[in-house]
């Protein structure tokens, strides 16, 4: 079958997401569209056709989506277009994450004909998974771009394409019930550039003055403000986000390597 357009839809706080499907995509010649969802759920997405692919890519938080773009990729629609489906996570596990967004792109009308769990920096520090995607990543990732070009090229029809086996559990892996209390602080070398404000996906950092969270329940601890302050002036100090670096520390730090399902 013939693809004339490659869809991105990726949801990327620290854009490791981001630059994975972006190095998948880069093995097809055709026009490549980008449906960036990380500050603005609320775009027109089209309905996809036939002779379209969707790569659509999540970080994985707590071994699941993001619990705040789960109506998204729900909500996506579709007339038996073929998918791929990518969970890039920080090292420790993907869960149920891919297989999760594989069943809602599935509900949504795709044919998930392939999938991926990559590996990115963990987005509380740069001690873990230190500059990942790296270079080997990224030629990994573009190889499963080429191996799906193929497999897409190979079926006469979207019908003819089979369905990856993705590892993960239904019922999914349980999300925290508690509700969200961390939230970032900042230092006096904030230099109110407003990068962090703008970059925000829930749009809780406030405008006027950039050290104030204006409701700290909606912060996905998502660390884009800590990553792209130009002053490293944001930082967490909450019980749990150190107790869970500690955790990676000690016991996620031998290097992982990408899996994909084809
Ligand atoms: C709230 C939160 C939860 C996370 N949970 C996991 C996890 O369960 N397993 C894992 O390996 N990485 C986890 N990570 C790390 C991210 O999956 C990883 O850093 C991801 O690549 C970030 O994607 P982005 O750069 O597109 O924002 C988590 C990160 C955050 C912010
Ligand atoms: S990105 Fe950093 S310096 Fe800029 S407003 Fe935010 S906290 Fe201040
Ligand atoms: S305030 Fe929270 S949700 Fe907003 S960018 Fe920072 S960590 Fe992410």
């Amino acid at each position: 079958m013939e693809i004339t357009r490659v869809n991105l839809v990726y949801f990327s706080p620290t854009q490791t997401t981001r630059k994975t499907l972006r190095a998948m995509a880069s093995a097809f010649s055709v026009e490549v569209k980008e449906y960036d969802v990380t500050t603005n759920r609320e775009i027109e997405i089209p309905v996809f056709g036939a002779d379209e692919l969707v790569i659509a890519g999540v970080p994985v938080y707590g071994g699941r989506i993001p619990l705040l773009v789960e109506p998204f990729f729900q909500g996506l629609k579709a007339n038996g277009t073929p998918a791929a489906v990518v969970g890039v996570y920080g090292n420790r596990h993907y869960d149920d994450a891919v297989l999760e967004l594989a069943d809602y792109l599935r509900e949504d009308g795709f044919v998930v004909c392939a999938g991926a769990a990559c590996l990115a920096e963990h987005s509380f520090g740069h001690e873990i998974a230190t500059g990942r995607p790296d270079a080997e990543d990224l030629a990994k990732a573009k190889e499963f771009g080429e191996a799906l070009r193929k497999k897409l090229e190979a079926a006469e029809d979207a019908g003819k394409l089979t369905a990856p086996e993705i590892p993960g559990n239904r019922p999914y892996k349980a999300r925290g019930t508690a509700p969200n209390t961390a939230a970032p602080k900042t230092t006096d070398a904030c230099i109110k550039c407003g990068i962090c404000v703008k970059n925000c996906p829930v749009g809780i950092i406030d405008p006027a003055d950039p050290s104030h969270i204006t409701d700290v329940s909606k912060c996905q601890r998502c660390f884009s403000c800590v990553k792209k302050c130009p002053k490293q002036a944001k930082y967490f100090d909450a019980e749990g986000i150190l107790k869970g670096m500690a955790m990676l520390k000690a016991n996620c730090a031998a290097r992982r390597e990408p899996e994909f399902f084809l």
